[in-house]
């Protein structure tokens, strides 16, 4: 699979925003997939470290609801590491794209907006297979 880290995108969410605070609205033209799934990380210690995986077909679509968290990207190539500290600004995670994520600041929130509902088979768990999957 070609998706390189370069295609990974921090997209602003539209807002509205009016003294009694602002309302943030992710709605279809916001992001180029259909939304199947919503799930969240919450709880998360702050040496605690998620992802570790890639998908086969799966775009999400991370928005830091609160506080901070960085996000490690690979493409068997490349690697970009991104926070992501404001809730208005979400990041694009399109499929083949290792992801590792850590550094969780106290109370922080993960929201994730996914294009399909859970399938395990999906995921890319090993290191190696996920270097194999984007050599093929
Ligand atoms: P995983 O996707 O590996 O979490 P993270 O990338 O945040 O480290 O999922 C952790 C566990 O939760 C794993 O056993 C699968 C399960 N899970 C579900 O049952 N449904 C879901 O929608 C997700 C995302 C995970």
């Amino acid at each position: 699979m070609k998706t390189s880290v370069n295609d990974v995108k921090i997209l602003e969410v539209p807002t509205v925003s009016d003294t009694r605070g602002k309302l943030a609205v992710v709605e279809k033209e916001c992001i180029p997939f259909a939304i199947k799934r919503v799930y969240y990380l919450y709880d998360v210690p702050s040496d605690s470290y998620r992802g570790g995986h890639a998908h086969k077909n799966l775009y999400q679509f991370l928005i830091p609801l609160s506080g901070s968290f960085e996000v490690h990207l690979k493409d068997g190539v490349n690697e970009r590491k991104i926070t992501l500290n404001k809730p208005n600004k979400g990041l694009l995670i399109v499929p083949g794209i290792w992801r590792e994520i850590a550094n969780f600041s106290s109370g922080s929130v993960c929201l994730v907006l996914a294009s399909n509902v859970y399938e395990e088979e999906d995921y890319i768990r090993k290191y190696k297979d996920f270097e194999l999957f984007k050599r093929t």
